[in-house]
């Protein structure tokens, strides 16, 4: 398949150390044991610039690291552009949505990327996925199987 045919997908929480980039890496393993691994483009950004070029946070790498998987990203700032170039912005809550619409989204209708709450694919029917950041390690292994459902089931429905 063309690389034009790719499925775009982006992750966007506030701080692009949690959530989103355990997202990004969890979806790329899962992706990555399937046939078609070519087909999808997997990035992560945040709504805030405060974590820049920084690392995960250390408790959401040592969970993933405790599942085999491994996450190398660095944060970023989501942007106007990302809008253009992803088939889909998935956000982890109602404030990462309304801050998409609000601040990112291009004004001149320019935008493709349809952005949906990725807890709606949890079997579990938990749509809000909570930042952990203020918790421990217990809130990051919540986090992690919270969001491994909704990878598994979203690719489930990719098929
Ligand atoms: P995330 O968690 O949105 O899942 O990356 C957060 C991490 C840091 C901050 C907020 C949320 N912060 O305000 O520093």
């Amino acid at each position: 398949m063309a690389e034009s045919e790719a499925r775009k997908i982006l992750f966007v929480c506030l701080g692009n150390i949690c959530r989103s980039p355990s997202a990004e890496a969890i979806l790329r393993s899962l992706v990555q044991t399937r046939e078609d691994k070519s087909e999808w483009e997997i990035d992560s950004a945040g709504i805030l610039d405060l974590h820049e070029g920084l690392r995960s946070d250390s408790r959401g790498l040592e969970v993933l690291r405790d599942h085999g998987i491994s996450n190398h990203h660095r944060a970023r700032q989501v942007r106007e552009d990302d809008f253009r170039n992803f088939d889909v912005i998935f956000a982890f809550d109602d404030s990462n949505v309304a801050d998409l619409n609000e601040f990112f989204r291009p004004a001149d209708g320019s935008a493709r990327a349809k952005v949906e709450l990725f807890g709606t694919y949890d079997p579990k029917g938990k749509r809000i996925i909570h930042d952990p950041y203020y918790g421990d390690i217990s809130d990051f292994e919540k986090m992690f199987d919270h969001i491994y459902r909704c990878c598994e089931e979203f690719l489930r429905q990719s098929n």
